[in-house]
C-alpha cells in the first residue's frame, strides 16, 4: 500500500478559479445548437439561450468563459455580430467546416451568456487578421462608461451601461492558424495592438499574449524578452501568456485514435500524453522565472484536453467526440496538475465547452447530456479559491492534488492512472485532529471507455464513496482502475 502524506499547516498560494475556465468556439455545435438555440426555438431558451446548459455550468461554478476562438478569432469581425439579427452579414468559417456563420450569436449576446452564467468573459481579439483599430473599437464599445462613437453605437443596439471586461486575449495561436508568425513578429505586434486596447473608466483589461504551442520555448523565450515588461508599472502590457496543448494518443493528426474504441496500450499513451502537461508547465515556467522572478505574468493554459478522430459519420470539420472514463482521468490529472502549479497557472480553459473535442456537456436537439468530464469538473469545484497543500508521496500510478478553504475544510482529489489495477493508499494528513470527518465521493466504471448516450445519459456518474473513516489522522483508500475521488476532510 502506498503512503501519502498531506501537511496542513504547510500552506501555499492560492489556487484561482480561473483554472476551471471553459472555452466556446464558433466551431461545430459549440456556440449553434450548444448555447444557442435563437429566441424563437421550441427548445427552452432565454433570450435565445438554453437555460439547461447555463444551469449545468452554473451547478460547477465555471469562472471564465473564452469565445469567440481558437483559430475562428483571428477571422471574426466583431461589427458583423452587432446590429438587428437578421441585417447581420454572413461569413464563411474557413477553418472549421467551411459553414456559413450568420454572426446571428455576437458581442451582445456572449456577454448576455456570461451574466447568465455568472462568470468573467475571456473574449479573443482578432490579430491575425484585423486591425489594431478594430481591435481597440471593439474594447471601446463594449467597456467605454461615458460618451464615445462606440459607446453610443453600443447604446443604440439597446446596452445603456459598459460591460466589466478583465480577460482579454491579443490574438489565438498567431505561431499557426492566427497569421503563420514568428515570435519575433509578433512581439512586436503584441506590444502594438494591447497598446490601443484602453482602459476605460473603472475597467482595468487582463491582456493575454498569445504563447507557444506545445514545447516551443523558443516562443515563450522572445516574448519573455521582447514583451514582458513593456508598459508601466501596473499597466504592463501583457498580464498573461497563453500555453496550448492537445492530449493526442495517435501518432499523427491524421489518426488520432478513436475516443470511444482504444486498447490498454492506447489507454497508456494517452495517460503519458495527458502528464506531459506537466513537463510544459515546468518548463515553461522557468523560462518566465528568468524574465519574471515575481510571477507576475500568469501562465494562461487556455486550450488543453483531449483530441481524438471525430465520432464516425460526424462533419470532420466539427471536431465531435464523445468523452469517456478515460478523458474523466485527463481531465482530473490536468486539473491536479494546475492546482499544483497554481504559483503560475492563474487561468485554464479546457477545449471546448459542448459538443467540441473534451465536451462537459452534449447536446442533441432538445437533449442534454452531462459527460464524465463535467462530473470531473463537478467534483473538483471545492479547490477553487483554496489555498493549495503539499501532497507528497503519492505512488507512481495516483495523481493528485490537496487544499484548504477559509473554514479549514479540506479538499484532495485523486485519480488512478492505471486502466487495469486498483490502487491503495494510506493518507495521512499532518496537522488535523486525528479523528476529522470525512467525506467523499468517486467517479468510477466497470469500463474503461464507458461514456454517457441520449439513450443512457447516467450510465457514468459520481457517487458518495462509502467506507471513510478518519483513523489517528490517515484514511485508507481504494481507488479502482480509472477511478477518480475527491475527498472533503474538517
Ligand atoms: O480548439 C480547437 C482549435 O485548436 C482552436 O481553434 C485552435 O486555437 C487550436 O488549434
Amino acid at each position: 500500500m502506498g503512503k501519502a502524506i498531506i501537511n496542513r499547516d504547510i500552506v501555499k498560494n492560492k489556487i484561482s478559479r480561473h483554472i476551471y475556465g471553459h472555452f466556446s468556439e464558433h466551431l461545430g455545435r459549440c456556440i449553434y445548437g450548444g448555447f444557442w438555440v435563437g429566441p424563437d426555438s421550441p427548445i427552452p431558451n432565454r433570450e435565445g439561450i438554453r437555460m439547461d446548459v447555463v444551469e449545468a455550468l452554473r451547478k460547477i461554478k465555471i469562472p471564465n468563459l473564452r469565445w469567440p476562438g481558437g483559430c475562428f478569432a483571428d477571422e471574426y469581425h466583431w461589427e458583423d455580430g452587432i446590429g438587428p439579427r437578421e441585417k447581420r452579414p454572413s461569413m464563411i468559417n474557413t477553418h472549421w467546416g467551411g459553414v456559413t456563420e450568420n454572426n446571428h450569436f455576437g458581442t451582445h449576446e456572449f456577454l448576455r451568456l456570461c451574466e447568465l452564467l455568472e462568470c468573467e468573459p475571456y473574449i479573443c481579439g482578432n490579430l491575425g487578421s484585423g486591425t489594431v483599430r478594430e481591435m481597440s473599437s471593439w474594447v471601446e464599445y463594449m467597456t467605454m462608461d461615458g460618451k464615445s462613437p462606440m459607446a453610443d453605437l453600443r447604446r443604440e443596439n439597446g446596452r445603456e451601461e459598459p460591460w466589466a471586461l478583465k480577460f482579454f486575449g491579443v490574438g489565438n495561436e498567431n505561431w499557426g492558424c492566427g497569421g503563420s508568425m514568428r515570435p519575433e513578429y509578433y512581439a512586436d505586434l503584441f506590444r502594438r495592438y494591447a497598446t490601443y486596447c484602453r482602459n476605460y473608466g473603472e475597467n482595468r483589461l487582463f491582456k493575454i499574449a498569445c504563447g507557444p504551442n506545445t514545447d516551443d520555448y523558443h516562443w515563450t523565450e522572445v516574448m519573455m524578452r521582447d514583451a514582458s515588461s513593456v508598459g508601466h508599472f501596473e499597466n504592463k502590457l501583457m498580464a498573461g501568456l497563453s500555453l496550448h496543448y492537445y492530449t493526442v494518443p495517435g501518432d499523427t493528426w491524421q489518426n488520432k485514435g478513436s475516443a470511444t474504441e482504444f486498447s490498454m496500450e492506447d489507454w497508456d499513451k494517452t495517460m503519458k500524453k495527458a502528464l506531459h502537461m506537466e513537463t510544459l508547465v515546468v518548463n515553461h515556467s522557468a523560462i518566465m522565472d528568468r524574465y519574471d522572478r515575481e510571477k507576475r505574468v500568469a501562465l494562461v493554459f487556455d486550450e488543453w484536453g483531449t483530441w481524438f478522430d471525430v465520432e464516425p459519420g460526424t462533419n470532420p470539420g466539427f471536431l465531435y467526440q464523445q468523452s469517456t472514463q478515460r478523458d474523466a482521468v485527463v481531465a482530473a490529472i490536468g486539473l491536479n496538475i494546475f492546482n499544483n502549479h497554481s504559483d503560475r497557472v492563474r487561468i485554464a480553459n479546457i477545449a471546448q465547452t459542448i459538443n467540441v473535442l473534451q465536451s462537459l456537456i452534449l447536446t442533441d436537439g432538445e437533449k442534454m447530456l452531462l459527460t464524465p468530464t463535467y462530473h470531473v469538473f463537478d467534483m473538483f469545484k471545492t479547490h477553487q479559491e483554496n489555498d493549495l497543500l503539499s501532497l507528497d508521496n503519492l505512488p507512481e500510478k495516483l495523481n493528485g492534488s490537496a487544499s484548504v478553504d477559509g473554514k479549514g475544510v479540506i479538499t484532495v482529489t485523486v485519480c488512478n492512472m492505471s486502466g487495469s489495477e486498483e490502487q491503495t493508499l494510506d493518507l495521512e494528513i499532518r496537522g488535523i485532529k486525528g479523528d476529522s470527518p470525512v467525506s467523499g465521493t468517486i467517479l468510477t466504471s466497470d469500463k474503461i471507455n464507458a461514456h454517457n448516450t441520449f439513450e443512457n445519459p447516467e450510465r457514468v456518474k459520481p457517487k458518495e464513496l462509502k467506507g471513510l473513516a478518519m483513523k489517528g489522522g490517515a484514511v485508507k483508500l481504494v481507488i479502482p482502475p480509472a477511478g477518480v475521488v475527491a475527498l472533503q476532510i474538517g
